[in-house]
């Protein structure tokens, strides 16, 4: 007879923190498989994903078709480097551009190394089509901003945990209010060396903050009329998460630079993007900015695979749909109980507001229940709950989820 350990868990969880650098604070649960909607961990019991690796997973784990295209390019050709050409890049580029409606794309691997790609062709951009004097450029950046972990990146964040003990920083950023028009106005009619303004069109990391409605259109306005780059950090929201292939498409803004990072690869493989005009993107030359990975064959196939099937499986209508229906539930609950203060979000990108304070470990503790209910979530920020399950979800599957959330809070009131 086979024996069981029951220790699976608490084994995998040992080794990691005894081998692995303690920079993450994972929910404790250990998976092995996921398939849709759906991850298992190693004892074998089924949770939904209601995380998707921080929107990365939005066509569900494994997806057949991403992952057949993995190994058919796995199998034939993976990495050559951009020493040379490989027969599937300009394919993917085309594609890709296309697709988003852009003239040029630059490949790159993780979010942050995208978003740090667009900053240097911002700045690039102004000393050599604008006119902005060497090392003068300054790019507006919002509060609570999260565009990644690099040094420079963090040079913007004013997330003491993210800083402290990084520095000395990177200069040539100005911070100002998120959702905030007048601020974004004072700064550019007061300071003629703005390269770009660089905005999440929702603040996902710090807690999904939703701006007003034609905050992005106006602040786009404001770019155009003061000849300032307009980029997107769609790390996050695009790919469909918020009901639209690009949270900007909710206002029909069209980004001087858009940055897409982990859904475009359907969390198969790490694959980010930079997309400019060709005005813009031109200013780049050779040698001025690469990556050994950057746009190899293997993310290449794994890329369009992956946007393909948001197209095919209309995923962008289904988080559209499938978003309203999780919020009018959670709304008509909300006001039954005291635990959960509101629920805010665009698409299956949403939050819940936990009623206790940013140091306490009740949304913590929510999480946890919610794992044991078969539900696994993690707090941003101490008190309040993001939920990002996957798009591919069905009616019956979201209304079981919005089952087991109004369960876990109403058993944690008792
Ligand atoms: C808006 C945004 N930009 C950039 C990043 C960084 O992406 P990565 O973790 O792949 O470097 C993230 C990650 O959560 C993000 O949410």
């Amino acid at each position: 007879m086979a024996i069981v350990d029951q220790n699976l868990s608490q084994k995998a969880i040992d080794l990691e923190n005894e081998y692995g650098a303690h920079n993450y604070h994972p929910l404790p649960v250990v998976l092995e498989k996921g398939e849709g909607v759906f991850v298992w961990d190693v004892e074998g019991k089924k949770y939904y994903d209601f995380l998707s690796a921080y929107s990365a997973v939005n066509q569900g784990h494994c997806h057949p078709k991403i992952v057949d295209a993995l190994s058919k390019q796995a199998k034939k050709l993976t990495l050559t480097s951009r020493a040379f050409h490989n027969d599937i890049l300009g394919v993917y580029e085309k594609y890709a551009c296309e697709y988003f409606g852009f003239d040029k794309i630059l490949p790159m691997n993780s979010g942050a190394e995208a978003v740090e790609t667009a900053i240097k062709l911002c700045r690039k951009f102004a000393y050599e089509k604008k006119g902005i004097p060497e090392n003068k450029a300054e790019i507006i950046v919002c509060e609570n901003n999260f565009h990644g972990r690099t040094t420079t990146i963090i040079s913007f964040s004013n997330d003491e945990d993210a800083r402290k003990n990084f520095g000395p920083f990177t200069d040539g950023f100005i911070k100002i209010e998120y959702n905030n028009l007048e601020a974004l106005e004072d700064v550019l009619k007061s300071n003629k060396n703005i390269a770009g303004f660089l905005v999440e069109p929702i603040q996902g990391e710090a807690g999904v903050y939703v701006p007003s409605e034609g905050y992005l259109t106006k602040a786009k306005d404001l770019c155009e009329a003061y000849g300032v780059l307009f980029i997107a950090d769609e790390v996050q929201t695009g790919i469909a998460r918020t009901g639209k292939l690009l949270a900007v498409n909710h206002e029909d803004v069209k980004p001087d630079i858009l940055i897409l990072g982990k859904a475009i690869s359907g969390g198969v493989y790490p694959v980010s993007a930079v997309l400019a005009r060709n005005e813009t993107m031109s200013v780049l030359k050779p040698g001025q900015h690469g990556s050994t990975f950057g746009g190899n064959p293997l993310a290449c196939a794994v890329a369009i695979a992956a946007l393909e099937v948001v197209e095919d499986e209309n995923l962008a209508e289904n988080a559209e749909r499938l978003g309203k229906l999780f919020r009018d539930k959670l709304d008509a609950f909300i006001p039954t109980c005291d635990l959960v203060l509101g629920v805010r979000g665009k698409g299956l990108l949403n939050a819940i507001l936990i009623n206790d304070t940013e140091e306490s470990d009740t949304a913590w503790n929510i999480c946890l229940k919610l794992r044991d209910n078969g539900l696994l979530a993690k707090p941003t920020h101490g008190n309040i709950i993001r939920f990002a399950p996957p798009l591919v979800m069905t009616e019956d599957q979201l209304l079981d989820c919005v089952s087991i959330i109004i369960k876990t809070i109403t058993e944690f009131e008792k």
